[in-house]
């Protein structure tokens, strides 16, 4: 296990405040043993889904011990019709029976989330054995967007030369409209705060300030126009900067930012990447990773009303040692 400085910033301050956080992959040996280190720093209490005898055998195996760590198993939780029951009400307008909630409520990624909804738990951190999708579906539908009329996008937080950036989306939103890339950039500068920067929010293309044409700058161009409205009406309003069309060398390199953007108070010093599409947010910040060894943690989703992360199926315990730091800090209100 790879302890970096970033990733034990995380631990203390999660540790400042602890939260409640469930993992319903107690089948995953990474799991359990990303849920150790994390419970002996205690920087967050732990519920591990899965079988009590196989997980209790892994620790004793291994002379750890359990402090901060209850396992539960879903099926047999005295709150099973009370979840059934909520998650019937909460989707009975768009055509779940209860028989269905019933079913659902035992479901892993269902029964945490519910937990959440119910007050049993602040967060959530799953996908190393199930799809984005699977993870996110339930937190879309029963957690919600914060913001009724803004969407729920992701981030990736890359620690490059000990600094972190935020990026965003490389997860959940496809081919977003301006007006969610707009979201996309409020929901990344409120990321920004909550992990300790400044944000200075790029919404990048491949053109900068009219230097190229094309749809796909409109989009951009567009977006930040809204972004920057949106930002004048938030409580954010003069604790970020957007600025847009910028490349990528425009928004990091201080003298490409002065012969392309003179006068912009992003451009050479951003912080905060927000991509066109999917595609290039997931392509970029898996290739930083891949090529330069950036530490990448995500993708932790952004603008829902509790905190619930979705693993890489190639994760590493230091990976989710690092995402359920990062739900805990997100779950601190
Ligand atoms: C995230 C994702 C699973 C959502 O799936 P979806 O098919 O749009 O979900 P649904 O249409 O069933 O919507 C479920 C609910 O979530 C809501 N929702 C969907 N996307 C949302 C968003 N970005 N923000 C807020 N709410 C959203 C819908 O409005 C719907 O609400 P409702 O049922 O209460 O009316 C989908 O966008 C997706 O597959 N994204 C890409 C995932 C991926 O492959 N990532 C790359 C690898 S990491």
């Amino acid at each position: 296990m790879k302890m970096t400085k970033y990733l034990d910033s995380l631990l203390t301050r999660a540790a400042q405040n602890v939260k409640t956080i469930v993992l319903p992959e107690g089948e995953d040996e990474r799991i359990l043993e990303a849920a150790h280190y994390v419970a002996e720093r205690k920087a967050a209490k732990l519920i591990i889904f899965g079988k009590p005898e196989e997980i209790k055998k892994f620790y004793t195996d291994r002379n750890w011990n359990m402090e901060g760590i209850e396992v539960l198993v879903p099926e047999k939780s005295p709150k099973i019709n009370q979840y059934a029951s909520l998650l019937y009400e909460l989707r009975k307008a768009k055509g779940m029976t209860l028989e269905e909630a019933e079913k659902l409520a035992v479901n892993y990624t269902f029964h945490g989330t519910l937990m959440m909804k119910a007050g049993d738990a602040d967060g959530m951190v799953s996908g190393a054995n199930h799809s984005t999708a699977d993870t996110v579906r339930p937190a879309l539908q029963i957690i919600k967007s914060a913001h009724k009329d803004r969407s729920v996008s992701s981030a990736a937080i890359m620690v490059i030369n000990d600094k972190p950036y935020i990026f965003s989306d490389p997860a959940i939103i496809i081919n977003p409209t301006e007006q969610e890339m707009a979201d996309m950039a409020l929901a990344s500068a409120e990321t920004a705060i909550q992990f300790g920067l400044n944000p200075k929010v790029a919404m990048l293309s491949y053109s900068t300030y009219g230097s190229g044409a094309g749809g796909m700058v409109d989009k951009v161009r567009n977006a930040t126009k809204l972004a920057q409205e949106l930002l004048e009406k938030s409580p954010l309003k003069g604790k970020a900067e957007i600025d847009g069309e910028l490349q990528a060398d425009a928004a990091l390199d201080e003298v490409v930012a002065k012969k392309k953007a003179p006068g912009s108070k992003v451009a050479g010093h951003a912080n905060v990447m927000i991509f066109p599409c999917l595609e290039v947010g997931n392509i970029s910040y898996k290739l930083l990773q891949r090529f330069y060894g950036a530490e990448a943690y995500g993708p932790i989703m952004q603008g829902l009303n509790a905190p619930i992360n979705d693993l890489s199926r190639g994760a590493l315990v230091e990976d989710i040692i690092g995402m359920i730091a990062i739900t805990a800090i997100q779950a601190v209100k």
